[in-house]
């Protein structure tokens, strides 16, 4: 027999055998494109750690929409930079807050066109920058928490989202959310629970660009510690036993291991979050010369895709989108 016998590397030898013997493909409607829409700005804002992002208006959001769905993107992820903060984050369930009129102004614009979540959170509408609301120690209270989550949500549903994100991490949070907006006549209103969210650095260019960096302390009391992943599988599964229609794992590309486990786990959708710092590490190294950054992003695309998630979050979603259809 002549040596090697095994030859993987045949399937290898043009780009149409190797289109065709492909494992996984990324589909531009896995995608799903994040916005930041801030109140009282009259253009948009560049967001210098986010190189290419905006802080968007409610008018600019809509062509940020548009471009997307012309591009094939999945859906948007809506977050909101409110004016106004206090301890509570009272504008998160304010309905004519300004992602209440985002998702008004989309629905409006693109009926059911377009998958409108919203992330479901308090850290951008509390003057102290947390997740929830404040003992007097400083520490999160997780209990007092979950009833203003309920209100956002359902507030997000009336106006028009199709899909709330609880995002902060309290235990309890998709089930409250989930009686709540059935009892508010919002039973299929569906919820994406940010299930395994690590506290990570990775989430610095965010923080910017939504305004909400913790003003002491930090979130390690509430997000995930980066050694664990046993306890990612257990928050997925008490998300899904809470009602959560989908799932998250959140950073992507730090966590792929734990993209496979929850995958293997639960049945429901999986989504994974490639955050703001994925994006950064990828467009800043891009730009000093460091590598090609449509090839960088369509790898890492690929590996968070290959490891379990169907659906992906990403700051390259709308150019990924683009890429993927030139291929
Ligand atoms: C919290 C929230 C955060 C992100 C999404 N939702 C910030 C945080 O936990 O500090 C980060 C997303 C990113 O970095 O792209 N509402």
């Amino acid at each position: 027999m002549p040596f090697p016998a095994e030859r993987p590397r045949r399937l290898r030898r043009t780009p149409a055998l190797r289109r065709l013997c492909r494992e996984t493909r990324l589909s531009v409607s896995s995608l799903v494109l994040p916005l930041f829409v801030r109140e009282d700005i009259a253009a948009p804002v560049a967001i210098p750690s986010l190189p290419g992002h905006r802080q968007e208006t409610v008018d600019s959001t809509g062509a940020a929409v548009e471009q997307a769905l012309a591009a094939g993107v999945g859906a948007v992820l809506l977050f909101g930079v409110p004016t106004r903060k206090d301890a509570v984050g009272s504008e998160a369930w304010n309905s004519d807050g300004i992602v209440q009129s985002a998702l008004r102004s989309l629905r409006g614009r693109f009926g059911d066109d377009c998958v409108l979540i919203a992330d479901c959170c308090l850290d951008e509408y509390t003057d102290h920058g947390h997740c929830g609301v404040l003992r007097e120690d400083g520490s999160v209270d997780n209990d007092a928490t979950l009833p203003l989550y309920a209100r956002a949500a359902v507030s997000q549903a009336r106006a028009g989202a199709d899909v709330v994100a609880p995002s902060g991490m309290m235990d309890g949070q998709v089930g409250a959310i989930r009686a709540a907006l059935d009892a508010a006549g919002f039973a299929e209103t569906s919820i994406l629970a940010y299930s395994a969210k690590y506290a990570s650095v990775m989430y610095g260019p965010f923080r910017d660009a939504a305004d909400c960096a913790p003003r002491s302390g930090d979130r390690r009391g509430y997000q995930m510690d980066a050694g664990n992943s046993r306890e990612a599988v257990r928050e997925a599964r008490l998300d899904v036993a809470e009602g959560a229609d989908m799932v998250m794992v959140k950073p992507a590309l730090t966590c792929l291991d734990v993209i496979g486990r929850v995958r293997a786990a639960v049945d429901v959708p999986l989504a994974a979050y490639s955050v703001s710092g994925e994006y950064a590490m990828i467009a800043h190294a891009a730009r000093a010369g460091a590598f090609d950054e449509r090839a960088a992003a369509l790898e890492a695309l690929a590996a968070i895709h290959r490891a379990g998630a169907d659906i992906i979050i990403s700051y390259h979603a709308l150019q990924a989108a683009r890429w993927l259809r030139e291929e």
